[in-house]
């Protein structure tokens, strides 16, 4: 078991690559705190988490909202007494191209995407320090290394920001045994991009991109940041680990 005895916090665990990564290091003996706006959602992961042998608790949570962060992790501490890993992974994409953009979405964007994670560590940091130290990881995409054609300059923003945020935390805390990575996925396969598969010139410019021919699977995402989470990966700090089937090695 990769992750025993270690606590973790994941955000936005209701669906998706965050209910992904929580299953999976929960299977590695972690205990996994969910945090998401959306408690029905996030309250049926952790229950399957539960059900699977893991141990999860769902935890109401809005990243763009200080006081959250502060419960939540008041929270975590009172249950677990410690916190090893924070998992930035919540995340919103409104496509809009810059000359579209409305101002109310940019700032949404703005809010969740760096904002969200700017604040989680400012709160994480305590207890992580009190912990000896720990991982944070960043979800970031390859968005954030690359001006993608095929994505907006919001989320490239965004995702940018993130980027540079997850290189200034591992380099000032490091002296905490704090380390502070960001994963970059390429397009994951989800339910969302297979309806829009359904247009064949979509589909193959997609994948035309990704020199091994795929897309990315929620598992190849959930590996990468068991990785970055497990003591395998102790001196990986500042990292930026494109998840992409080499796409911006292109
Ligand atoms: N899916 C992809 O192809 C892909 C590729 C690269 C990067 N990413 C990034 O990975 C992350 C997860 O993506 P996904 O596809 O699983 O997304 P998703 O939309 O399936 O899930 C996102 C989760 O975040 C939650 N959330 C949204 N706003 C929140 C807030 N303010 N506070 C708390 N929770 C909030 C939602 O309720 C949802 O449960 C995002 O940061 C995304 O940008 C995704």
């Amino acid at each position: 078991m990769k992750l025993e005895k270690k606590v973790a916090l994941i955000t936005g665990a209701a669906q998706g690559l965050g209910a992904a990564i929580a299953a999976r290091f929960a299977g590695e003996g972690a205990l996994v705190f969910l945090g998401d706006l959306s408690a029905g959602a996030g309250e049926i992961t952790a229950a399957r988490i539960q059900e699977a042998g893991g141990r999860a608790r769902f935890l109401p949570l809005d990243v763009t909202r200080e006081a959250d962060w502060i419960s939540v992790l008041a929270a975590v501490e009172e249950e677990a007494g410690r916190l090893d890993i924070l998992v930035n992974n919540a995340g919103i994409n409104i496509r809009e191209p810059i000359e579209m953009m409305k101002e109310e979405n940019l700032d949404a964007m703005l809010a969740v995407n760096v904002k969200g994670p700017f604040l989680g560590i400012k709160h994480a940091l305590p207890l992580l320090r009190k912990s000896g130290g720990g991982s944070v990881i960043n979800m970031s995409s390859v968005c954030g290394l690359i001006g993608h054609k095929y994505t907006t300059e919001a989320y490239t923003l965004t995702k940018g920001a993130l980027t540079l945020l997850t290189k200034a935390v591992a380099v000032r805390y490091a002296g905490d045994n704090i380390r502070c990575n960001s994963i970059h996925p390429s397009t994951v396969d989800t339910p969302l991009v297979q309806e829009l598969f359904k247009d064949p010139a979509r589909k193959a410019e997609r994948l035309g991109e990704v020199p091994l021919g795929r897309l990315a699977a929620e598992a190849d995402v959930a590996s990468a940041a068991l990785f970055l989470a497990s003591d395998e990966a102790a001196f990986l700090n500042g990292v930026a680990l494109p998840v992409d089937g080499g796409t911006t090695a292109d």
